[in-house]
């Protein structure tokens, strides 16, 4: 059964050896970034556990009088992956974004993701702008959004 809880100082670890298997090297945050991201910005860090292990986080900023919440990073391990617990991510964070007084969300992810832009558009999000160049040159981003 996987568990959701927030996440921990002694998480950071964990959190970035998930990251490292998720993302490429000039997306990922070093350690003092992902500790400001989760622990000190505007933002709540969430991590999904399977047997007492980390196999999946997600990220969530926050602006001041904003009403849009961003989903600003989520995955999951790779050994891991296809047994719903992106989609338990994304659901616990839209959750948390309505208590947190916000009516949508948004997040932007690579046009070439397929498997991220699947479970955004199962999950009610739709395309609202194509970002040229988001990630670096050549790489383009999509911009999503729902209404909660
Ligand atoms: C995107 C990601 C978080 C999905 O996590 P997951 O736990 O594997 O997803 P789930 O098992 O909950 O699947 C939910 C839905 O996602 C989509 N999906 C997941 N894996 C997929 C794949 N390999 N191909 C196509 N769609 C896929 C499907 O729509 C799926 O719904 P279904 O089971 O009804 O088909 C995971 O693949 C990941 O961590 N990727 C690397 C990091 C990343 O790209 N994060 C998003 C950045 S914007």
């Amino acid at each position: 059964m996987v568990t959701i809880r927030m996440a921990k100082k002694e998480d950071i670890s964990g959190i970035l050896a998930v990251e490292r298997e998720s993302f490429e090297e000039y997306l990922r945050y070093s350690p003092a970034e992902m500790r400001y991201l989760l622990f000190e910005a505007n933002s709540e860090g969430w991590v999904a556990e399977m047997d007492g292990k980390i196999a999946g986080y997600y990220i969530l900023l926050f602006r001041k009088n904003a009403r849009v919440a961003r989903l600003y990073s989520i995955a999951v391990a790779e050994e891991w992956r296809g047994k719903g617990i992106g989609r338990a991510l994304l659901q616990h964070a839209e959750k948390r974004a309505i208590e947190r007084g916000c009516s949508a969300m948004h997040l932007e992810v690579k046009t070439t993701n397929c498997s991220a832009i699947d479970l955004y558009t199962k999950n009610g999000y739709s395309q609202v702008e194509i970002l040229p160049d988001y990630y670096k040159k050549g790489v383009h981003g999509i911009r999503m959004e729902k209404r909660l």
